[in-house]
């Protein structure tokens, strides 16, 4: 591979959508952020310099990170902010990946404006798995507030209760015609009949599913999390924030006398469950010179979404996720078990802080695994870890298995308080991990988006209701399960997964949705350094920012 450089400078934009302007914090000036591609196999180096008054870090999401925990990004995870005037320069190697990923803010709730795609196209000479497209283009779904992004996030932390919803979601930093004052601001994509199109679907979102389609078009699904999956066809994708999907997009032969809306809006479930809007952008067909109808005019077909609550749809679209598990792309998934962990994931309240206004008997909305809210440390946890000075910032003894039982999905116990701390759990390097996480009912059954940093894992199990550890694990997918990095643990069911963890490092776990990780739904994971030389973690660069 190569090396390549990129230079990120966090300033503020002024951008105007929805007939209002705002002061936004940006990449380069530009929303949504550049792309950055690369090959597998190349070094990048990404120099970010704070412009800003906020502390900033960015996360390369889904990147592997192998041995570079350094670069990772979760604001006090793998490093401190970057303060205002200093800079941070990325450094990390492209390692057995390839496909769609993205990278964003990782601090606050940044990056609600702080996105962009990373793109990594395979090595030099080989080829995809399913036919090269003429053409390939990012797709990226997110959220737009009226309101400047600090009035949202201290909405979303003083009050107790859950955030207010975003004014539009975005196409591309774009509404689209479905909402006032924004037919300019929809993003259009002209395509020439026959041709075959990638479509790079990121869903950088703050809290929200999403459905997507395009009317009167089949979508063929090739790749999840910058890993290969078995082609499928479906008219509807249901992507969470942190997934990333790959569809092919066959144009129609011959040029149709109208244009087709590509359309995406919320997957919802939970106690704020809302039917909202929809972003809608433009697929347009690039007129034969013969034909003299301009496109502008024509009629917009619009495609049918499932309904906003629809989990019995949600649930089927994840189920057909599968490996390609070929000889060319095998799926390595860990055949023994070194360490089970149970954990469940959900919501349920803590005592009110001094600085909130809470309404509910002073008591807050918050969120847990395993009944721990988690608090965010200091200083870096990484750091501690690799100086041995753990003692006041974590402790290890993060619970295996939830503090009691009771019918998860059923009527919630008479005790929903949360216990809070930094705790984590130490791993051996090489332990193999096999995961059940399981949503519970408290405040109502929630699909939470799981994210893990550092790995990926195999979607082994998923289910309704609760997880029966005999029936349930009998029937794991053991020969061809998705490899991703976020999967959505079913509304009032579980999920299964595997990992190898062959990462040196602290590796963050968390809920997508932005609101659940402020509640406290995330963990982190210490691996040990093994034995040899190339199983340790690489001292920290000489400019990592300090606390
Ligand atoms: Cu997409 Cu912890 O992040």
């Amino acid at each position: 591979g190569i090396t390549r450089h990129y230079k990120f400078n966090i300033k503020m934009q002024n951008v105007t959508r929805l007939c209002q302007t705002k002061s936004i914090v940006t990449v380069n000036g530009q929303f949504p952020g550049p792309r950055i591609i690369a090959r597998e196999g190349d070094r990048l180096l990404i120099k970010v310099v704070n412009q800003v008054q906020y502390n900033v870090t960015l996360h390369w999401h889904g990147i592997r990170q192998l041995r570079s925990g350094w670069a990772d990004g979760p604001a006090y995870i793998t490093q401190c902010p970057i303060q205002t005037g200093q800079a941070y320069v990325y450094n990390f190697t492209i390692t057995g990946q390839k496909g769609t990923l993205f990278w964003h803010a990782h601090i606050s709730w940044l990056r609600v404006t702080v996105y962009g795609p990373i793109v990594i196209l395979p090595r030099r000479h080989s080829s995809y798995p399913f036919p090269q497209p003429f053409k390939e283009v990012p797709i990226l779904f997110g959220e737009w507030w009226k309101a400047d992004t600090e009035t949202v996030i201290n909405q979303a932390m003083q009050t107790g209760g859950a955030p207010n919803i975003s004014d539009a979601y975005t196409i591309n930093g774009l509404p689209g015609p479905f909402y006032n004052c924004s037919a300019k601001d929809t993003f259009k994509l002209k395509v020439k009949p026959g041709k075959t199109y990638l479509l790079r679907l990121i869903n950088a979102a703050l809290n929200d599913e999403l459905f997507f389609s395009i009317g009167n078009h089949t979508l063929t699904v090739v790749e999840t999390d910058a890993v290969y999956v078995k082609p499928f066809k479906t008219h509807i994708v249901l992507i969470t924030p942190g997934q990333t999907t790959n569809v092919l997009l066959k144009a129609k032969s011959k040029v149709p006398k109208s244009n087709f809306a590509m359309a995406a809006r919320p997957y919802a479930t939970g106690p704020a469950s809302f039917d909202n809007t929809t972003t809608i952008g433009i697929l347009e067909y690039e007129k034969s010179s013969s034909s003299s109808k301009n496109s502008q005019n024509l009629p917009l077909l619009k495609p049918v979404l499932p309904k906003f609550n629809d989990s019995t749809y949600a649930l089927k679209f994840s189920k057909q996720i599968r490996s390609l598990a070929t000889a060319k792309f095998p799926a390595k998934v860990p055949k023994k078990v070194d360490r089970q962990f149970f954990f469940t994931v959900g919501l349920g309240i803590l005592p009110c802080s001094q600085n909130q206004t809470c309404s509910n008997n002073n008591t807050r909305a918050a969120a847990g695994v395993n009944n721990v809210s988690f608090v965010q440390p200091n200083i870096a946890l990484l750091q501690a870890h690799f100086f041995n000075q753990s003692k006041g910032v974590y402790t290890t003894d993060f619970p295996t298995n939830p503090p009691f039982k009771f019918n998860y999905t059923g009527t919630p116990p008479k005790n929903i308080m949360l216990n809070s701390g930094t705790k984590v759990v130490v791993l051996p390097f090489n332990t193999s991990v096999e995961l059940v996480m399981q949503d519970t009912s408290i405040l109502g059954a929630e699909s939470h988006p799981l994210h893990l940093h550092g790995f990926n894992f195999f979607v082994v199990g998923m289910g309704v209701g609760n997880y029966d550890p005999k029936k349930d694990h009998a029937k794991f997918n053991l020969i061809d399960p998705a490899e991703r990095n976020t999967v959505g643990v079913p509304a009032g069911g579980w999920v299964a997964i595997r990992f190898l963890a062959d990462n040196p490092g602290v590796w963050f776990m968390h809920c997508h949705l932005e609101v659940h990780t402020s509640w406290g739904l995330k963990m982190a994971w210490v691996v040990n350094d093994g034995k040899g030389r190339k199983q340790k973690l690489l001292p920290p660069p000489s400019d990592l920012p300090k606390c």
